[in-house]
């Protein structure tokens, strides 16, 4: 007499009601044995890595400021914007110059443009602003529109506010100025 499948499935049988009865009895113990309920994982604090950036060839990303891909760094202060009245120089002729002033609540949308209200060409002149260029006035087919192109409506695109944040990385950019110089000296 063949009685194999009769004793795998009495093994098996046997297997499946252990497995309920201990997965059962895990449970009831959880809910009655009083303890209270394991509080979730705190997150460790983060370490202060020293912001130092790396060496340009180990760093992934150089915002991440050359820390390793596990850690975490302390992320810097934000940098404050600069609100001196102090223009910076052009690093060249086209470059959009940076706002010496805060803009703070200053609104720029489809229904108002604040910096308008100071630099556009009427007002100019009972604020002491600069007027905005006359390249603020072209369409994209060099065409002098009677109000400010709608390229150049949206001013913070191109215009960014002064700052006391360090560079990202390094930058060995010199303008056209010492490069000529440069030449004279040879
Ligand atoms: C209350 C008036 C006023 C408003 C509003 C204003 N500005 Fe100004 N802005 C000035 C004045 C005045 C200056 C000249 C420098 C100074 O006194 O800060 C200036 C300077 C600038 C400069 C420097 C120009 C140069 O030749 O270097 C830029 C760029 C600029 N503003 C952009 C903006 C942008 C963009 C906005 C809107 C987000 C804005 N401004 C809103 C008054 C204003
Ligand atoms: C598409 C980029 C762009 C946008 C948008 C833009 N600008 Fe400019 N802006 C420039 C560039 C580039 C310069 C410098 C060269 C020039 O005058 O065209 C400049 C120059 C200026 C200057 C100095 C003008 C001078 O005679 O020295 C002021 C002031 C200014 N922009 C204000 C504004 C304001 C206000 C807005 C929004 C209404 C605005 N810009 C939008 C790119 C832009």
């Amino acid at each position: 007499m063949n009685n194999k499948p009769l004793i795998v499935g009495g093994l098996l049988i046997v297997l499946v009601s252990a497995f309920v009865v201990g997965l059962i009895a895990g449970r009831t113990s959880e809910l009655h044995s009083g303890m209270p309920a394991p509080e979730p994982a705190q997150a460790p604090p983060l370490p202060a890595v020293a912001i130092v950036p790396g060496p340009a060839s180990q760093q992934i990303d150089a915002i991440r400021r050359g820390v390793p891909i596990d850690q975490e760094a302390a992320p810097p202060a934000m940098a404050r914007v600069e609100n001196t009245d102090i223009k910076r120089n052009r690093a060249y002729p086209m470059q959009p110059p940076t706002i010496p002033h805060s803009i703070d609540n200053y609104q720029v949308d489809k229904n108002s443009n604040r910096c308008l209200l100071c630099h556009s060409r009427a007002n100019a002149d009972k604020f002491q602003a600069p007027p905005i260029s006359v390249t603020h006035y072209m369409d994209r087919d060099d065409q002098f529109l009677a109000t400010i192109s709608p390229r150049r409506y949206f001013c913070n695109q191109c215009h960014v506010v002064q700052t006391d944040a360090k560079p990202l990385v390094e930058n060995g950019f010199q303008d056209i100025d010492t490069v000529l110089s440069h030449g004279k000296a040879n």
